[in-house]
């Protein structure tokens, strides 16, 4: 299995473009020892000729951009992106789909819960119908039953709910619903390796913490370092729980969910520009390579 991260940032890249905290400040005027980072995705491939997407983020065309595996120019239009996975509906995750219409109709897989938005508070779907048909969409099983999809060879999909939250347009914002949030383990039929991919992860089930501890790589929410980041450095009072994200600090954080898993490579994705552990010159960053963990950065490639 090939993995490869197109963006490792969280919502509004890193640096953010309004965004004067010490991170982005620092990153735009190279004061710190950090890389700049666009908003999240990552694309998957069994045979390193077909790929799946997860996430459309925003930055898409210029991640594309900067991966040529994914235009093999066979023809006079072309590419390697068989189907598009979506994790959830947020803005960060599903924008960047309109800037692939014109390779509609898109093979897209998705939970009911991200459907809905999709076709009501955010209605991607239906204003791509007027491109070629738009979107096949196909249901994500939420059973633990798993998956394939046609032309991605070699791979099996398994996705489970985890606690997240819907986005402020969803009509379920304050009722929250199965599969606003998956998470996604992927299995290399042949070698029989495993990746757990969780963007945003709220909260660990028993469920959620065994198919991590049983996976050979984790790419998980790494969004905040503590629980009232954005409070601490000024830019208002959303919790890290609010948004639907697990900080990787304090008692029951992140670093003690991966402490005891032995088997799994451990790489947070998904950080949001105020994180401290983005400076790789940082105390925080300092104390996750102590803990065996690392961070995606775009271009990133793993081989599993
Ligand atoms: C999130 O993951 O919490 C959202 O993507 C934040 C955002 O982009 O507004
Ligand atoms: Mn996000
Ligand atoms: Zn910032």
């Amino acid at each position: 299995m090939f993995v490869h991260v197109l963006g490792a940032a969280a919502g509004g890249g890193f640096p953010q473009w309004n965004c004067n905290c010490r991170m982005c400040h620092g990153v735009r005027t190279g004061s710190i020892n950090a890389k700049a980072r666009t908003q999240s995705s990552i694309v998957l491939s069994g045979d390193g000729v077909n790929w799946v997407l997860f996430n459309t983020s925003p930055d898409l065309l210029a991640q594309l951009a900067a991966f040529p595996t994914l235009q093999p120019g066979r023809g006079i239009r072309d590419t390697a992106i068989k189907a598009i996975v979506f994790m959830d509906s947020q803005i960060d995750h599903t924008t960047g789909l309109l800037m692939l219409r014109e390779g509609c109709p898109h093979q897209i897989y998705c939970s009911d819960a991200v459907h809905e938005d999709l076709t009501t508070g955010f209605p991607l779907f239906k204003m791509l119908t007027h491109w070629n048909g738009g979107v096949n969409r196909h249901p994500i099983p939420l059973d633990g039953s798993a998956f394939t999809i046609p032309e991605i060879d070699g791979l099996a999909f398994t996705a489970i709910p985890v606690k997240g939250k819907a986005p402020p347009y969803s009509p379920h914002r304050h009722d929250a619903h199965v599969g606003d949030n998956i998470g996604v383990q992927v299995t290399d039929t042949y070698s029989g390796k495993t990746l757990f991919y969780a963007p945003g992860l709220g909260d660990l089930t028993d469920a959620t913490r065994v198919l991590m501890s049983a996976s050979d790589c984790l790419l998980v929410d790494g969004t905040f370092w503590s629980e009232n980041e954005m409070e601490s450095v000024g830019l208002g009072e959303k919790k890290a729980a609010d948004m639907g994200h697990l900080p990787q600090s304090g008692e029951h954080g992140m670093l003690e969910v991966l402490r005891p898993m032995d088997r799994p490579r451990k790489i947070l994705i998904h950080i949001n520009n105020t994180n401290p552990i983005l400076d790789e010159d940082s105390e925080q960053r300092k104390k996750l390579v102590d803990e065996g963990v690392e961070v995606a950065f775009d271009g990133m490639d793993i081989t599993l």
